[in-house]
């Protein structure tokens, strides 16, 4: 281990971040399965890039992975809130701030503390909350319509809750495209996420 090193991470937020990223890939890409059985729109995703091979073999993974992402999900919401995780890490979030920061990551200025997030990351990350709930959500509306028919009315009926989980799977897709490409052009936060430590840095572009 490096002497000079700092913890970053906490290791419960490292076992519940990765956790999740196996889960929401397993979502997605066994959710684009069963999409291509019914799909909402003009086209279908690749075989390629699909989890399962054929519709039931979809559902089986889209439920195993359920799971996964429901119980992580719950730990991560109790992790986060108990011991004030996202009050310390994701708050404060003013307007300026946000803007600025936007501003900067425009011209591709992004400077970049390990173990600090900026304040996109933050609007994203707190973004991403929002979104993974209006996933489950929706999600449990389209497959309990008759025990969730509340829940399901809510989104405005059956058919119109498959409209809100694609396009909230869609936004989630988005997230990790940009998150994605932000590891990839800030390579040195990724090692951090997994040993949970780094050098302490100084704000580097
Ligand atoms: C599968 C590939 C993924 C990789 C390689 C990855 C990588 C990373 C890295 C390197 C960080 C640390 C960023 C920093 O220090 O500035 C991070 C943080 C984070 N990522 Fe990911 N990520 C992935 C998937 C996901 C997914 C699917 C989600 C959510 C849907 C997600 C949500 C988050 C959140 C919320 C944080 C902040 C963690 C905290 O609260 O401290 N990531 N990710």
């Amino acid at each position: 281990m490096d002497a000079d090193s700092i913890p970053v991470h906490p290791t419960p937020v490292r076992l519940l971040h990765w956790a999740n990223a196996i889960a929401m890939l397993v979502m997605i890409a066994s959710g684009w399965q069963i999409y291509n059985a019914s799909p909402l729109f003009a086209f279908r995703f690749a075989k390629q890039i699909t989890l399962g091979g054929w519709l039931a073999a979809g559902l089986q993974w889209h439920f195993a992975g359920m799971w996964l992402l429901a119980i992580n999900g719950l730990g991560w919401l109790a992790y986060g809130l108990v011991s004030g995780h996202f009050r310390r890490h994701y708050l404060p979030l003013a307007p300026r701030s946000l803007l600025r920061a936007l501003g900067d990551a425009v011209h591709l200025r992004l400077p970049h503390q390990v173990g600090v997030y900026n304040p996109l990351q933050r609007a994203a990350y707190l973004g991403v909350l929002v979104i993974a709930m209006l996933l489950v959500a929706s999600g449990l509306a389209i497959w309990k319509p008759v025990q969730l028919q509340e829940l399901t009315a809510l989104f405005g009926g059956y058919d119109a809750a498959r409209f809100w989980h694609f396009f909230a799977m869609t936004a989630l897709a988005a997230f990790l495209a940009i998150h994605l490409t932000m590891v990839a052009l800030v390579p040195r936060t990724l090692l951090p996420m997994i040993t949970g430590r780094a050098r302490p840095s100084r704000e580097l572009e």
